[in-house]
C-alpha cells in the first residue's frame, strides 16, 4: 500500500477525494490535514472530522493553518455552501483536541520506512508552512499530487485557478523545494467530469452516501453556472477537480502530462497566483513538475462510482 497523506479544504470535491482515497485498497491514508480555503479552518476541519466518522473509518485528521501566508482568506462559499458541504449535513463530532497539522505531518513522514506521497486538494499553505519548518522531511516525501493552478485560463480572476490564487506565496515555496510534484490543473481536471446521466446513475445506487454525494454534487453544479469559477456547459457536466490528484496517485496511466518548470505570479496584479508553465523553455530552468494535460476521463469515473458502491 501507498503511505499517503492528505491535504484539503472540504469542500464539496474534497470529500470526494477523499471518499475515493480512504476506500482505495491500494492506499494506505496515514494522515488528513486541513487547510483553510473553500472554507474557513473552522469549517474544513470539522467537515473532514465528520466526513471520516461518517465512513466508519479510523484516520487521524489534523488541524491546518487558520489563513494564507501573506494575504488574506478568500474563501469559495458561494460554490460550496456555508457549511462548506453544501446541502448535506453529516453527523456532527464534538472535537474536543486536534493534533497541529505541520507536527503531525512531519511526524507521519519522518517516521515512515519509505517515502510518503502527498496529495493536495486546497491552497498549499500548510505544505508551505511544512517545508519551511521543517525542511528535513523532503528527503522522505515521494512526491507531492496537486489539484491547483491552470494553463490555458483560469476560475477566479481570467488566468488563474482558486487553489493557487488564495495562496501564492504558499504555491511558489512549494514549486521551489526540489520535492517531485504532480500538477493536476484546471487543464485536465476540466475533463474530469460527471455526466447528468452519470449523477443519476449516482443517485439510482440509493444509499444513504449515494443520496449525500447527488445532493453535494448537484449543488456543486448548479452554484456554480453562469459564474467565471466554472465554465461553459457546466450545466451539463460537473466537474470532480480533486478526485484528479488522489486519482493519480492511484493509477498514473490515466493521465498522459509532461515535464515542465512552473512558476507562481504572486504580484499583486490582474494575473496574481497564476501558474506560468515555461512550455517554450524560454527560462531554461530545470522541470520542477510534471504537468497533466489529459486524462481517461471513463476510468476516472468508475472509480470514482466503485468509491460509492464500496461504503
Ligand atoms: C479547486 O477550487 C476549489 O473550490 C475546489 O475544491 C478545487 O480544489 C478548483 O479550482
Ligand atoms: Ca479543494
Amino acid at each position: 500500500k501507498i503511505p499517503v497523506i492528505i491535504d484539503t479544504d472540504p469542500g464539496i470535491d474534497d470529500l470526494m477525494m477523499l471518499l475515493v482515497a480512504i476506500t482505495h485498497e491500494n492506499l494506505d491514508v496515514r494522515l488528513i490535514t486541513t487547510v483553510a480555503g473553500n472554507q474557513t479552518q473552522d469549517l474544513t476541519h470539522q467537515n473532514a472530522v465528520n466526513f471520516v466518522n461518517y465512513l466508519g473509518k479510523n484516520v487521524r485528521v489534523a488541524r491546518g493553518l487558520e489563513k494564507p501566508i501573506f494575504k488574506e482568506l478568500e474563501t469559495a462559499a458561494d460554490f460550496h455552501g456555508e457549511t462548506g458541504t453544501g446541502p448535506v449535513e453529516f453527523p456532527n463530532v464534538e472535537i474536543e483536541f486536534s493534533e497541529k497539522a505541520i507536527d503531525a505531518m512531519r511526524d507521519v513522514i519522518m517516521t515512515s520506512d519509505e517515502p510518503v506521497t502527498i496529495v493536495t486538494g486546497g491552497p498549499l499553505t500548510n505544505i508551505a508552512a511544512l517545508m519551511l519548518a521543517h525542511p528535513e522531511v523532503k528527503s522522505n516525501i515521494r512526491k507531492i499530487s496537486i489539484m491547483g493552478g491552470a494553463a490555458t485560463g483560469g476560475n477566479v480572476i481570467p488566468t488563474a485557478e482558486f487553489n493557487m490564487y488564495v495562496d501564492p506565496d504558499a504555491a511558489e515555496i512549494v514549486f521551489r523545494s526540489g520535492v517531485p510534484i504532480i500538477l493536476s490543473s484546471l487543464d485536465v481536471t476540466r475533463q474530469a467530469y460527471l455526466t447528468n446521466e452519470e449523477l443519476e446513475e449516482i443517485k439510482e445506487i440509493g444509499t444513504d452516501l449515494s443520496d449525500k454525494v447527488y445532493d453535494m454534487l448537484k449543488f456543486y453544479q448548479e452554484a456554480a453556472v453562469g459564474t467565471p469559477f466554472h465554465e461553459p456547459y457546466f450545466e451539463e457536466v460537473v466537474r470532480l477537480h480533486d478526485v484528479c490528484a488522489v486519482a493519480y496517485v492511484i493509477d498514473p496511466m490515466l493521465f498522459s502530462g509532461n515535464f515542465y518548470y512552473v512558476t507562481i505570479e504572486r504580484g499583486a496584479s490582474v494575473t496574481s497566483g497564476t501558474t506560468v508553465v515555461d512550455y517554450v523553455d524560454a527560462l531554461g530552468m530545470p522541470p520542477n513538475a510534471y504537468v497533466l494535460y489529459d486524462v481517461n476521463r471513463d476510468s476516472l469515473v468508475d472509480l470514482f462510482i466503485e468509491a460509492i458502491h464500496k461504503v
